[in-house]
């Protein structure tokens, strides 16, 4: 399957229209929030087949119109030209991009990701293989540690560069927006430093970069030799780390590792209290590897997400359920790649939690221990497979649902009119074939804030 763009293309800046167009399916993914049996519903506009020719007809096929970055409207593409032509919008003024009988979706969403680090952790691997556990080994002050020591000698250059690769490999599997925690640096002065490059590559682009705080990651070396060093660390974290990260004006929210062993979830619930206080939307490393009251204290604060989930008690799942009608309930972030690299095979019981009602979104966690990968597609493969997720429930996942979790879904998640021009066109006919093809090269083109930044010629 080819694609091509008939006008425009990467050097359409100056046009600020864009047509996008001969899709077998259009997923708008409209209608808010999936939660439930909505989570099932991608909102597909689909071209008819045409009677006689013998497949599926191109006349009526759905158009996605652009102008100036944003969505302007959507549908059969008789009805979208006449809503152009009655609005006065110049047509021949739009750039066209075929898609040529693949399938256009929003551009994904990747809620969670820790993208800047420094160093690889291979070795971990070898260790797993051998039985040990993933706190054992950060408990010997490997694991997050040994990044952490990695992280504290990277330059900014260093890690400005490793961004770029890893951002330019999302974009390339349909990633948009992501968001990036710091949380290698546990000290004010490289967690601030993690901000800011987080920061600066997302202004660079295309993708977009959601900063998010996470000094509550581990209690670094310095601090493991006090008395006490998991308190005497969380006070650092509320009184030194915090007002520093708000005055500097860039993390949106705050996450916190609360996990037995790590921090609890008392430790939590101040250090998220005082983030919530310097207007930071509280979130959290949840349940990962045992049940740690996460979920709980994620539904008792109504926090935008509570992530992994994969040893969520049922105590944790009620919680989570009994906040799910609130107007904005939390979302359980599920990272199905952390469980199947960390060879665990206990995955979150997402099927579960949409049956409850509460909304999933998906992510990659990429990071050097867990979960090396950029690559959001194999990891919706991944929650069809093991966590039993449909491939349109996956897919809300990584659009919708993951907006809701980074609270931008007014912007983004869904082919809306007024929201951004961010899409993904797949060289496959259904949205069914997205997660069928594990770890394919499917995406034909990206367009971000209106713009073709991937494929199109
Ligand atoms: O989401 N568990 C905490 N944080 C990451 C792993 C970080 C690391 O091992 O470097 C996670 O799994
Ligand atoms: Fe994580």
């Amino acid at each position: 399957m080819t694609f091509r763009v008939i006008a425009g293309g990467r050097d359409a800046a100056s046009t600020p229209g864009l047509l996008v167009h001969g899709a077998a399916q259009v997923a708008t993914l409209a209608g808010g929030l999936r939660r439930g049996a909505t989570q099932d519903d991608v909102a597909i506009v689909s071209t008819p087949d045409t009677p006689g020719s013998g497949g599926p007809g191109r006349r009526d096929a759905p158009v996605v119109a652009c102008w100036e970055g944003a969505i302007l409207a959507v549908g059969p593409r008789a009805s979208v030209s006449r809503t152009l032509e009655a609005e006065g919008y110049p047509v021949s003024r739009f750039a066209r991009l075929d898609a040529d009988g693949g399938t256009v979706t929003p551009g994904l969403i990747d809620p969670h990701t820790h993208l800047l680090f420094a160093g690889t952790r291979e070795g971990e691997l070898r260790l797993r293989q051998r039985g040990a556990g993933y706190l054992e080994i950060l408990a010997a002050g490997g694991g997050i540690l040994s990044t952490v020591e990695a992280t504290r000698a990277a330059s900014n250059e260093e890690l400005l560069t490793h961004g770029r690769r890893w951002l330019a490999e999302m974009l390339r599997h349909g990633v948009t927006t992501i968001e990036a925690k710091s949380g290698y640096g546990l000290d004010v002065a490289t967690e601030l430093r993690l901000l800011e490059i987080a920061d600066a590559l997302g202004r660079e682009g295309p993708v977009d970069v959601i900063p998010t705080f996470l000094g509550a990651h581990a209690v670094p070396a310095e601090f493991r030799d006090k008395a006490d060093a998991t308190e005497a660390y969380v006070r650092c974290v509320i009184e030194e780390q915090l007002p520093a990260v708000a005055a500097q004006g860039i993390a949106r929210s705050c996450d916190v590792f609360c996990e037995g062993g790590v921090f609890s979830a008392d430790q939590s619930r101040r250090i998220l209290a005082a983030a919530q206080g310097l207007g930071l939307a509280p979130r959290l490393h949840a349940d990962e590897l045992k049940a740690s009251g996460g979920a709980e204290l994620a539904a008792s604060i109504g926090a935008a997400s509570a992530d992994h989930l994969a040893a969520v008690s049922a105590a944790g799942i009620d919680a989570l359920a009994g906040a799910a009608e609130a107007s904005r309930p939390v979302v359980a972030t599920i990272l199905p790649a952390t469980t199947w690299f960390l060879m665990s095979g206990h995955y979150a019981p997402a099927r579960k939690l949409i049956d409850r009602g509460v909304p999933v979104a998906l992510g990659t966690d990429f990071n050097p221990g867990t979960s090396p990968t950029p690559n959001l597609p194999l990891v919706m493969t991944i929650a069809c497979l093991s966590l039993g997720l449909t491939p349109a429930e996956a897919l809300a996942a990584v659009t919708i649902n993951a907006a809701h979790a980074l609270r931008l879904d007014d912007e983004i998640g869904s082919l809306e009119p007024g929201k951004a021009a961010d899409l993904v066109v797949w060289g496959v006919p259904s949205v069914d074939q997205i997660p069928y093809w594990p770890g394919a090269d499917l995406v034909r083109a990206v367009v971000k804030d209106g713009r073709v930044v991937v494929g199109g010629d």
